[in-house]
């Protein structure tokens, strides 16, 4: 099997560059179809409630507006899966910002005029939106989405930290957080009789035409969902969001093609977010730094309308060696806007708690965080008990350490000071599982010598098209520029989404079989190909994790300066490096991209985003980037990203792990540590604005 050529591994540029940055590349509010009109949706005024009558009167008298849809009369849609689904289906408000109207006109600005003219009367019921985890309605689920365990137990963890030498009781808190891609979330629907075809920015167009025809019960080879290029997700388009709905039903009743692009303020309450977590760690030790207990419950809100758990206790079943461990989750169902993924959802804040607790313990033990880290290496997963198909944690951490002259660091907080600045360094560990989905996927190969490949695959702006071209030309042992790569239409072979770092895994995995398998027919063929050439369709399953007797995660290590102003408040990250073990990395430029993308979340995450929920209103403050405060590039300092090479044969046949998310994960904890290595004080709460630092 090729696994050796030149193109796997190299740091191709991405194929749509050019396109991208000259504007040639389309996305979804960007199809200007004949005829096109658009929509914008009233948000609800109230938190919990029903609406009791909306008055169109004004709206529709306003010039260009052609319809507003009501609860009362918008199309009927069948019940759907995720409720959050079900818009304009009943005049139940569930929070506040739930879409109770949707206004329809010429152009995106007199549909917004009318959406500000409608007048809607509402029957208001008291809302709680307050996360208090003694909560009547709080519980503790025992299966949650995926099967993953809601409570994992082991030994007998209370007796165990009770009894340790060393122990570390604390609490940390991480805030609601938003995902804010740069595209918002947008759709273009188009009606012809009963085939619809919507353009929409989604991380998987596959799910997008199963959902649309369950919802609209219609068969799906009347449905074409194309989303050639996505500005971003982040977990936020990994399944459709009433965007979709919406403009697919404003197109059914005007019979015009609609476009419904959020505006920005509307995201946070319409697309999901992270829900907030607390969590209680406790660790217990022997004074050789041996964990002999590890203790992480974790408290999080859901929403009323549907169900989601921000599983942010699963990294402690996975890091360290220990016989005692408690890895629970308790929810709260608030009137709140719906929670859902945000890259490495439950890593990310859960590692921020876990490894700034592993610091604490360093700590209270006088011992150097890289090394008590290295001693609580386990032979195996501690929850599962099956042995890692491989594991480079302590790798990561020695080469990290290495670049960061860690054995120059002297480990005495507040040792370090230029004026009025103070400056530290922190570590921290970081994990992902390994995930794979089903994908198919065809290969062609031309008379002219060149190849397509096709799959439903969605570019996020990860590089997907480029890394698939790649995957192709290795396996078909072909130069990479006579392989071309289709991608984000659902006529293409259906594909899983971008999601869960899983995407070229599961796209890439369906490739290299379509490739393989063409490469073996080419060399029985003989004579001239014909005028369609020849095709060979792959279907792979995916190894399904459970069904692995390996336990498969990428880990990495999170390396942080920091300068923290006395006068000020204010923490600047001086230098943040990250070294990760994520299996074969297939492309040296787009990987490096998405592990410096996660670790400039994860550096938003430490110093500057969080929402908060204003409780008497029931909506989040911060709901646009004037007020929730992405890093911009001024924030963003030297970053280094970089990996050691990994050679995992239980993984698929590229040999990679995931590495959309794994950035993020940890890297809040190694700039909290470090600015407790710069400060003397441990801030347990994101993000580190100067109100807290002072
Ligand atoms: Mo990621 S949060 O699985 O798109």
């Amino acid at each position: 099997m090729p696994r050796t050529g030149a193109a796997l591994g190299a740091p191709v540029g991405r194929r749509e560059g050019l396109q991208k940055v000259t504007g040639a590349a389309r996305y979804a509010a960007e199809y200007p179809l004949p005829g096109r009109a658009h929509a914008w949706p009233v948000p609800a005024a109230v938190a919990r409630g029903r609406v009791r009558a909306v008055d169109t009167a004004a709206a529709l008298a306003l010039p260009g507006v052609l319809a507003v849809l009501t609860p009362d009369d918008a199309p009927r849609l069948a019940a759907p899966d995720d409720a959050t689904l079900a818009v304009l289906q009943s005049p139940d408000v569930p929070h506040r910002g739930w879409c109770v109207a949707l206004a329809v006109a010429d152009t995106p600005e007199a549909a917004r005029a009318a959406a500000r003219a409608v007048r809607v009367t509402y029957d208001t019921e008291a809302h709680d939106v307050e996360l208090r985890p003694d909560h009547p309605d709080a519980y503790e689920p025992e299966e949650t989405d995926f099967g993953v365990p809601g409570q994992v137990e082991h030994g007998d963890p209370e007796a165990a930290f009770a009894a340790a030498d060393v122990r570390v009781d604390v609490d940390y808190r991480v805030p609601p957080l938003h995902n804010h891609p740069m595209e918002p979330h947008a759709t273009t629907a188009d009606w012809d009789g009963d085939r619809l075809t919507v353009y929409t920015s989604s991380q998987g167009g596959t799910t997008v035409r199963t959902v649309l025809a369950e919802l609209f019960e219609l068969p799906e080879d009347r449905i074409t969902v194309v989303a050639e290029h996505v500005g971003g997700g982040f977990g936020a388009k990994g399944t459709p969001r009433p965007d979709l709905v919406l403009a697919a039903m404003a197109a059914r009743r005007t019979g015009r093609p609609v476009t419904l692009a959020h505006p920005r303020r509307q995201l946070p309450t319409t697309v999901g977010h992270r829900a907030p977590t607390r969590h209680r760690l406790r660790l217990g030790a022997r004074a050789d730094g041996r964990l002999t207990a590890l203790l992480h419950e974790v408290t999080t809100y859901t929403s009323r309308v549907r169900d989601f758990v921000e599983l942010a206790g699963v990294p402690a079943r996975v890091m360290y060696a220990t016989e005692h461990l408690r890895s629970t989750h308790r929810v709260v169902p608030l009137d709140v806007p719906g929670p859902s993924w945000m890259r490495a959802p439950g890593e990310a804040p859960g590692m921020y708690a876990l490894e700034s607790a592993v610091d604490e313990l360093a700590h209270a033990l006088a011992m150097d965080p890289v090394e008590l880290r290295i001693r609580n290496e386990p032979d195996r997963e501690p929850d599962s008990g099956k042995p890692f198909s491989s594991r480079n944690l302590v790798a990561c951490l020695r080469e990290g350490a290495r670049r960061f002259d860690w054995d120059r660091r002297d480990p005495l907080p507040c040792s370090r000071a230029e004026g009025p600045l103070l400056l530290g360094t922190g570590v921290a560990a970081a994990t992902y599982p390994v995930q794979v989905s089903p994908s198919t996927a065809t290969a062609q190969a031309l008379p002219d010598g060149t190849f397509v490949v096709r799959v439903n695959a969605a570019d996020i702006g990860t590089g997907a098209r480029t890394v698939l071209a790649q995957i192709a030309a290795d396996a078909l042992a072909v130069p990479l520029d006579r392989v071309r790569t289709e991608v984000g239409r659902s006529d293409l072979p259906p594909a899983p989404l971008a999601g869960g770092s899983s995407g070229t895994a599961s796209w890439g995995w369906a490739v290299h079989e379509a490739c393989t398998g063409l490469a073996a027919r080419l060399a029985a063929h003989t004579g001239p190909l014909p005028a369609e050439g020849l095709t060979v369709r792959a279907d792979t399953t995916g190894e399904a994790d459970t069904d692995s007797p390996y336990a498969r995660y990428a880990f990495g290590a999170h390396f942080a300066e920091v300068a923290v102003d006395t006068v000020t408040g204010e923490t600047r990250v001086r230098r943040l490096l990250g070294v990760y073990a994520a299996g074969r990395i297939l492309n040296a430029r787009t990987a490096r991209s998405q592990f410096v993308g996660g670790m400039t979340m994860g550096l938003g995450m430490a110093l500057t985003e969080g929402s908060t929920m204003d409780l008497p209103f029931g909506d989040f403050t911060e709901t646009d980037l004037a007020s929730y405060h992405v890093p911009a590039h001024a924030d963003v300092p030297d970053i280094e990203a970089d990996w050691i090479q990994e050679d995992d044969p239980h993984l698929n046949p590229m040999g990679s792990k995931g590495i959309g998310e794994i950035g993020i994960v940890g890297t809040a904890a190694a700039i909290g540590n470090a600015v407790h290595h710069a400060t003397g004080i441990r801030f347990r709460e994101l993000p580190l604005t100067p109100d807290r630092i002072l």
